[in-house]
């Protein structure tokens, strides 16, 4: 059996690998970190609080990890922000874009994982497969950028995506069955994404817990030949 910590527990998608994750036969326990207090785990599942943007709070969470779990071996990072706090939609154009818009959006989407990999990637054993994974975003990915817009989200997503390639090639380092990876979970059905879902057709949107279970079979098929990359919900490696 091994261990699993899943951050942004309390989101849709979060919300989601931590039911899946829980029913797995592997998994021996599980950390369920949100900003908010979750209310009671359950079987397996222990809860805790965390806020990305904050290294303290990430420090304090990762010392409890260190202490409760036997062998950590896979960290999912589900935290994430669309949209500055108090905008009713992400910028559409250079003219929204505010210092404190895209500085937030660093902080959290960017900054966040960053954080958490500082403090929870040296707890993972140093033989032997393990993973990091943090949801990105296609959006977040130059080389597929042909409609522009969004420019905080995008730019967030694009600094997350050189964090987790550099972090791959430090691991890797150490340890050549690592997997550390971005994750696109396809347009999902979340308070992320509801304002923007009228211009998807129904068949595109994937329910939380159909997205958490592709990614949790994509992350199953990934090697240490992988890591460094960002991979979408159905397997598929999409270019940074
Ligand atoms: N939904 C989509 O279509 C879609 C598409 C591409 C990528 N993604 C990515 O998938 C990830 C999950 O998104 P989702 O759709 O599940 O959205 P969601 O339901 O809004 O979940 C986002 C989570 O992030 C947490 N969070 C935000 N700031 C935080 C902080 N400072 N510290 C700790 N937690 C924080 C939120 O916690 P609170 O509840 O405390 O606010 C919430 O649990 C995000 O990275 C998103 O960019 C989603």
């Amino acid at each position: 059996l091994s261990d699993a910590v899943v951050i942004g527990a309390s989101g849709g998608i979060g919300s989601a690998f931590v039911e899946l994750l829980a029913s797995r036969p592997g998994i021996g326990a599980l950390l369920a970190l949100a900003r908010s207090p979750l209310g009671h785990g359950g079987h397996k599942v222990r809860t805790g609080t965390i806020d990305v943007t904050d290294e303290a709070s990430v420090a304090d969470a990762a010392a409890r990890a260190e202490r409760e779990l036997a062998d950590l071996r896979l960290v999912i990072v589900a935290t994430g922000m669309l949209r500055g706090p108090g905008m009713p939609q992400p910028e559409k154009s250079w003219r929204h874009i505010t210092p404190e818009t895209l500085l937030e959006l660093y902080r959290v989407n960017a900054v966040g994982p960053a954080l958490v990999a500082k403090h929870f990637v040296p707890l993972l054993p140093r033989q032997g497969r393990v993973v990091f994974a943090a949801l990105s975003a296609r959006v977040g990915s130059i080389g597929d950028n042909s409609l522009g817009g969004w420019h905080g989200y995008r730019a967030s997503k694009a600094a997350l995506n050189m964090l987790i390639r550099n972090i791959a090639i430090e691991l890797g380092r150490k340890n050549d069955e690592a997997v550390v990876v971005g994750l696109h979970p396809g347009t999902v059905d979340t308070e992320l994404s509801r304002p923007f879902q009228g211009g998807v057709p129904e068949s595109r949107l994937l329910a939380p817990r159909e997205s958490a279970s592709r990614l949790l079979a994509t992350l199953d098929r990934l090697g240490g030949a992988d890591s460094g990359g960002l991979f979408a919900h159905d397997g598929a490696r999409l270019p940074y």
